[in-house]
């Protein structure tokens, strides 16, 4: 199966699938054959990753055994907060692509900002040289908040073709995207569909109780399709790049099944009601997990 996944195209001329896999919690061994899957079966192009989800490997198996050509596939991963630093980051870059089995990602992503700036712009330098190098055909960050973009951006050098944040119904991240449009840097969503409630882990975990919602429920059964089919069309209208995460067959195929229908201004308008600020993951300014210093 093939489905028509609109592009976007990235401040550096490179293009984006706007939908895409994520696999944060699948275990390595499953994320092989979901990304097989979804790949071969579901007709997707796009994969996110990172090497602090532990199945980078996995995603690489994945790719290799789908039977569909690397350069038709758009993979993303990321440098973990361990490996900022100049020398650390180009280290950590060589040791992803062994372990996912290429030569090249499409977009390699700053995984968390640091308290320490410093490291930070170290860390970007590196990005800068793998971008000369070819070896990642973009460059950019998660989690970054307007005061961090700026702090890139006004240092002069390469802008960061995208920005990915945790982005849902709940968290519309309405100053980041301001931001992110004046700087031309694309918002990727991650927990797009509102993330786990943090009950469990990979397929134990419990999805948020945003797939519960009764205005997104009421939305959906006047579609005919699924909440979550409702959520991503939201995020897909909203010119945001999507990237729901499941282990499940029948959930990969149906949040790609997405083209068949529009959401109203009505429908819009009312999604926007349910702007509550709730993250399920830390906030930015507060996150240093695993950081040097
Ligand atoms: P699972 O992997 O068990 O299917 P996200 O982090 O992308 O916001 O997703 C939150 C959770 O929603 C995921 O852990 C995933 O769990 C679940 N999920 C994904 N797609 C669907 C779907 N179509 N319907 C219901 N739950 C879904």
């Amino acid at each position: 199966m093939t489905t028509e996944v609109p592009t976007i195209r990235l401040n550096n001329g490179t293009t984006i699938p706007q939908l895409g896999l994520g696999v944060w919690q699948a275990e390595d061994a499953e994320t092989e054959s979901i990304v097989r899957y979804a790949l071969a079966e579901a007709g997707y192009r796009h994969i996110d990753t990172a090497s602090a989800y532990a199945n980078e490997a996995g995603v690489g198996r994945g790719i290799a055994t789908s039977g569909v050509s690397r350069e038709d596939i758009f993979v993303t991963t990321k440098l973990w907060n361990a490996d900022q630093g100049f020398e650390p980051a180009l280290k950590a870059f060589d040791a992803s692509l062994d372990r996912l089995g290429l030569e090249y990602v499409d977009l390699y992503l700053i995984h968390w900002p640091l308290q320490n700036e410093d490291r930070l712009l170290r860390t970007w330098e590196a990005f800068e040289q793998i971008a000369e190098s070819g070896r990642a055909r973009a460059i950019g960050v998660c989690n970054f908040e307007p005061h961090h973009l700026a702090l890139l951006v006004n240092r002069g050098g390469v802008v960061p073709a995208v920005d990915q944040v945790e982005l849902h119904p709940n968290l519309p991240q309405d100053e980041i995207r301001v931001a992110a449009a004046d700087y031309g840097i694309t918002v990727e969503s991650w927990s797009p569909l509102g993330g786990t409630s943090g009950s469990g882990w990979g397929r134990h975990s419990k999805p948020n109780a945003l797939l519960d919602d009764p205005i997104l429920s009421r939305i959906a059964t006047q579609h005919g399709k699924s909440v979550a089919q409702v959520i991503i069309r939201w995020h897909l209208q909203s010119g945001l790049v999507v990237i729901p995460k499941s282990v499940h067959e029948e959930r990969i195929t149906q949040n790609i099944d997405v083209f068949d229908f529009e959401l109203t201004a009505g429908d819009i308008d009312e999604i926007a009601g349910l702007n509550n600020g709730a993250r399920v993951g830390i906030h930015p300014d507060k996150m240093n997990l695993g950081a040097p210093d």
